[in-house]
């Protein structure tokens, strides 16, 4: 066992000097490993007298743990070193300016979008999302549209070539389908998303943007739907007092039905919310038709609930003054610089929607 007297310092020096978790790793290998120093040592103690057996046993396994502990400490020091050493690398100067000549712009309907995505997430509906490219049964049959509806018709919806029927969604009223087909109610969802159909002048793009709303549960009555609607609209359009007004409507998929107009004015083009001047159309609403719950695979004796769909589009005219449509969709530079948003003011119901981020342009 004398050259075990000799060998440990000299292991324990290796260790102490070893500059990675490599070099460390190899040493361990050298000397506890199946072949290692150590190893072959253990096995030569069968060789030796009883009486010197039990000692030698005994003193070899004092350093072997002697050992063991020397490897693991400087394991330890050696993680923390790299760990370190990586976070110096990585480092982020959070205190440095953001580029000033920074040139692009949040567009006006993923702010608005954001902005009503927000309210409806304080007022605790989930996220829902569908396709854009639809079947007929979720976007026409299921909603309980009948056959000879005109909005199937070539002037409205636009089919895909080849598609074995499938479409362009028309509007986001499939994911309320989508959602009953796999979620027990009770069910409070929003479902933003692109629509297209066949149009195309001041108001009317060939692609728009909606929201979706959808709420499923035993006793849910038009005066949820109502209370909803006009908490919404107080706090988008960040004023107490909303002229609004429900006319009564016709959607297949919703019985009563009926379409929210905002009372508003407008002078050269630019629309403000305003009572006693005009009104604008911007959604439409209703309680689910007990035929659209039972094609969705729920019963309607056991649930009923309300749904509503919104123009985002008009929202952000409404809200933003902003008069055309198209213009939307021309990417000018110039317009998005003026109608455009700041992407580090984002909007928040605490920090507020739009009176933050929405006048700093
Ligand atoms: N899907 C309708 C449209 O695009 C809007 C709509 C009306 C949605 C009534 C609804 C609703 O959920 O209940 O014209």
């Amino acid at each position: 066992m004398d050259t075990l007297e000799t060998l440990k310092p000299d292991i324990l020096k290796k260790i102490e000097e070893a500059d990675s978790l490599t070099v460390l790793d190899d040493i361990r290998v050298a000397v506890l490993g199946k072949k290692g120093t150590l190893t072959e040592m253990m096995k030569t103690l069968g060789q030796l007298p009883p009486e010197e057996r039990k000692m030698a046993g005994q003193t070899l396994n004092l350093v072997k743990t002697e050992i063991g502990d020397a490897l693991d400490a400087k394991k330890k020091a050696l993680e923390e070193k790299e760990l370190e050493q990586r976070l110096a690398t990585e480092s982020v100067d959070v205190t440095l300016p953001i580029r000033p000549q920074q040139q692009g712009r949040i567009h006006p309907i993923a702010q608005v979008m954001e902005e009503m995505l927000t309210i409806f997430a304080q007022m605790g509906f989930e996220l829902a999302e569908g396709p854009d490219i639809e079947d007929d049964f979720h976007c026409f049959e299921a909603l309980n549209f009948p056959h000879d509806h005109p909005a199937r018709q070539m002037q409205a919806t636009f089919f895909m070539q080849d598609g074995d029927g499938l479409i362009l969604r028309t509007h986001t009223s499939p994911v309320q389908i989508r959602t009953m087909e796999k979620k027990q109610p009770p069910i409070r969802i929003v479902a933003p998303g692109r629509v297209y159909r066949c149009d195309y002048d001041m108001t009317h793009t060939p692609m728009f943007h909606q929201i979706e709303g959808l709420v499923i549960d035993k006793e849910t009555n038009m005066g949820h739907l109502k209370g909803v609607l006009v908490d919404f609209m107080k706090r988008f359009f960040e004023v107490d007092d909303v002229p609004m007004r429900f006319r009564p409507s016709f959607f297949p998929f919703t019985e009563p039905s009926a379409e929210v107009d905002i009372g508003c004015s407008r002078e050269n083009g630019e629309f403000k919310i305003e009572a006693g001047k005009g009104w604008m159309e911007v959604l439409g609403c209703g309680m689910v038709h007990p035929n659209v719950i039972k094609n969705s695979g729920l019963d309607p004796n056991e649930y009923q609930g309300f749904a509503f769909g919104f123009g985002v589009d008009r929202f952000a005219m409404l809200k933003y003054g902003i008069p055309d449509l198209r213009s939307f969709f021309d990417a000018d530079m110039r317009w998005i610089k003026h109608y455009g948003f700041l992407p580090l003011d984002v909007p928040t119901v605490t920090s507020g929607l739009s009176l933050n981020g929405g006048q700093k342009r």
